[in-house]
């Protein structure tokens, strides 16, 4: 395998394309859309390309003679990238679009769930909001209320009390705060425990367990905000133990996959589990149906088994013949340099992941970054014609320290990210020094 083609916008397909390039000295990786910033041997980032019309991507894949491609962001995922490049005769890894739906439609998981007696909370699934209402209203709180399809990473409401989840539906289906993700909605029953993720390597009816990782949710310092899919993450886990991992395999694992594999689904590459432990049962809450990010630039780089065989593995049915990843023991702690508010003449933007946002403002500082302690992988950020770096979403930089000890990582990732600098750069001050459940 000489030439892999990675689509992903965001720090997680910059960490994929590393973690292929350090583990085999022959590939080169191929990142779309990617960074001009990006300067490690052997990745090279594509033209900018379309997250929504797989039709450009395909003929890239063809041009540069692709052996592999690896689709790792939900968004292509879900507009068929998969079975795009596939029709147009590339080797390709991932979830199909009908496999995707374990990700992009809670309804489906639930009745996945329910149907092969995989633990989960109880649901009710809801198209209309005064249904849903009047349901609250019947049921004693706490309920759980969330948006069926993505609301790109909002639209999950813990509601103590009937007032908030009336709220929580009301803004979801009526004001539509998050979009039409929230034109259905389930709600659920609360599980109280301990949150647990699991990351694996799917090949058929076989499974690779990757390092786990502890992702920090909420917005805010000290836990606070609102959720926004990760301002940060470190690895290794305090759960990850022979014990924890083998329950998860045993209660989780083993019972999704066959019940993937039983409903006829196409799933390769990473799933992401995200678990309740509740007594010593583990409960299904989510499943992403590719690897989490910000998790991903703290999970990859503590992987040393070549990749590429693998992937090869995967795409020749043998997954199942790959022994355990090697993994090391070093420590890495990713801080994300989000956009945060900021002002522009007859304009003020709240910032992500509050609501809108400026863009383009340069980014300063990298260089200074000391590159053996800290791993940089770059977000929505991008190089102007000028050649100037400038931020172009919400988590625009990963800093990235790493260390003998988690104490050492996280205080080469705050090193790092006070050299950073541009227009409104807001990051969580407690990354690896609080828990997230704290
Ligand atoms: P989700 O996007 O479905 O993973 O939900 C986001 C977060 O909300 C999860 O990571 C949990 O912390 C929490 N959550 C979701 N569903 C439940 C539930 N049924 N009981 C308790 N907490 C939940
Ligand atoms: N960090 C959670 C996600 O990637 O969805």
């Amino acid at each position: 395998m000489r030439n892999v083609l990675i689509i992903d916008y965001t720090g997680r397909g910059h960490a994929f394309a590393d973690l292929f390039v350090r583990t085999d000295p022959d590939v080169t990786a191929h990142l779309v859309p990617g960074c001009g910033a990006i300067s490690e041997d052997r990745i090279i980032s594509a033209p900018w390309l379309d997250m929504y019309d797989p039709g450009p991507v395909v003929e890239y894949a063809q041009q540069i003679d692709a052996d592999l491609a690896m689709v790792a962001h939900p968004r292509p995922l879900t507009e068929g990238f998969i079975d795009a490049l596939r029709a147009g005769g590339i080797p390709t890894i991932g979830p199909d679009r009908s496999a995707t739906r374990l990700e992009s439609s809670k309804k489906f998981t639930k009745e996945l769930c329910f149907k092969y007696g995989i633990p989960t909370a109880g649901y009710r699934y809801f198209e209309d909001p005064e249904a849903a209402i009047e349901y609250v209203r019947s049921v004693d709180a706490p309920h759980v209320v969330k948006g069926n399809e993505s609301c790109q990473g909002n639209g999950v409401f813990i509601c103590e009390t009937e007032a908030e989840a009336i709220d929580a539906i009301t803004r979801l289906m009526v004001t539509r705060d998050f979009g039409p993700g929230g034109d259905t909605i389930i709600i659920e029953e609360k599980l109280v425990g301990r949150e647990l993720l699991y990351f694996a390597l799917v090949g058929g009816e076989h499974h690779l367990m990757l390092p786990m990782a502890v992702d920090y949710p909420l917005s805010d310092d000290g836990n606070h905000g609102v959720m926004c899919g990760g301002m940060g993450a470190f690895s290794p886990s305090p759960d990850d133990t022979p014990e924890e991992i083998e329950r998860f395999e045993r209660q989780m694992m083993r019972p999704l996959l066959a019940a993937i594999n039983a409903e006829g689904l196409d799933y390769t590459g990473v799933i992401y589990v995200g678990c309740m432990l509740v007594g010593d049962q583990l409960y299904l809450i989510e499943i992403n149906a590719r690897m989490g990010d910000p998790e991903a630039e703290v999970v990859f780089p503590r992987i040393t088994t070549n990749f590429t065989e693998v992937c090869t593995a995967i795409l020749d049915g043998k997954l199942g013949l790959q022994p355990p990843l090697t993994i090391t023991d070093e420590c890495f702690v990713n801080v994300v340099a989000s956009q945060g508010p900021t002002r522009e003449p007859g304009k003020s933007y709240p910032g992500w992941p509050y609501g809108e946002y400026g863009r383009n403002y340069p980014i300063t500082g990298l260089d200074a970054v000391d590159q053996d302690r800290c791993r940089v992988f770059y977000g929505s950020a991008r190089t102007k014609p000028d050649g100037r770096l400038v931020t172009d979403g919400g988590k625009c930089v990963n800093l990235v320290g790493r260390g003998a000890t988690i104490e050492d990582a996280a205080v080469n990732a705050y090193l790092a990210i006070a050299e950073v600098n541009f227009q409104g750069i807001r990051y969580r001050n407690d990354i690896a020094k609080a828990m997230p459940w704290d």
